[in-house]
């Protein structure tokens, strides 16, 4: 009786464990698949780059990734009147990166990135340069995009793709804040 007992709740040990694993593995391959292929990426200081990754997420179905400061700008840090404020200083230094807060996130999956931010000083913020330098763009499609008070993308993109060293980069666009999806989707459509 002892060793039918035994053989019988080893069965059932067994066979929980196996349910477990292959309930453990279709998760893991549903959250792979889940997401979509395209990633939106962006650092907005005061939303307006925001509110086009919004649109461009809205017309590709992609994903959001917002970029946010470990350290967050103040309307003090960002005052390009003051040639001492951090804004300015940092993007007098090409080698400053400033440290990224948000949580890390996994490429895999990915094969587009629209990678959007404000035009600082006629470049890229130079916490998109911490960006660029931790992530592998290998297999991946990169197409920046910026808002700005009108100035255009500049070298920007071409900065970036020389400091993340991988990926396939468009040339990059600039949008004022309030352009309409519908002028997005032409873009994208361009791009094909
Ligand atoms: C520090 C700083 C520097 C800027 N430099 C420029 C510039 O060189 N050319 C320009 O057209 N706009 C410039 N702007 C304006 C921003 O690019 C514009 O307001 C942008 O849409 C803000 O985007 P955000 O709201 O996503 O941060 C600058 C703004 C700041 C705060």
């Amino acid at each position: 009786m002892k060793r039918f007992l035994s053989i019988v709740m080893a069965t059932v040990l067994f066979s929980s464990l196996a349910a477990w694993g292959s309930s453990a593995k279709e998760e893991a391959t549903e959250s792979a698949e889940a997401h979509s292929d395209v990633l939106v990426a962006y650092f907005s200081a005061t939303g307006t780059t925001k509110g086009v990754a919004e649109k461009i997420a809205s017309v590709t179905g992609g994903d959001l990734y917002e970029i946010l400061a470990a350290e967050p700008y103040t309307s003090d840090d960002l005052n390009y009147n003051d040639s001492s404020s951090r804004s300015t200083s940092e993007q007098n230094d090409k080698n400053v990166r400033p440290e990224i807060g948000s949580e890390d996130i996994s490429l895999e999956g990915y094969t587009t990135v629209y990678l959007g931010y404000p035009i600082w000083w006629g470049e890229e913020p130079r916490i998109l340069d911490t960006f660029v330098e931790k992530y592998s763009f290998e297999g991946i499609t990169v197409i920046p995009f910026c808002t700005s008070g009108g100035s255009g993308v500049g070298r920007s993109g071409s900065n970036m793709e020389e400091l993340a060293g991988t990926g396939t980069w468009l040339d990059g666009e600039r949008f004022s804040g309030n352009v309409s999806e519908e002028d997005l989707k032409d873009w994208i459509e361009g791009l094909k």
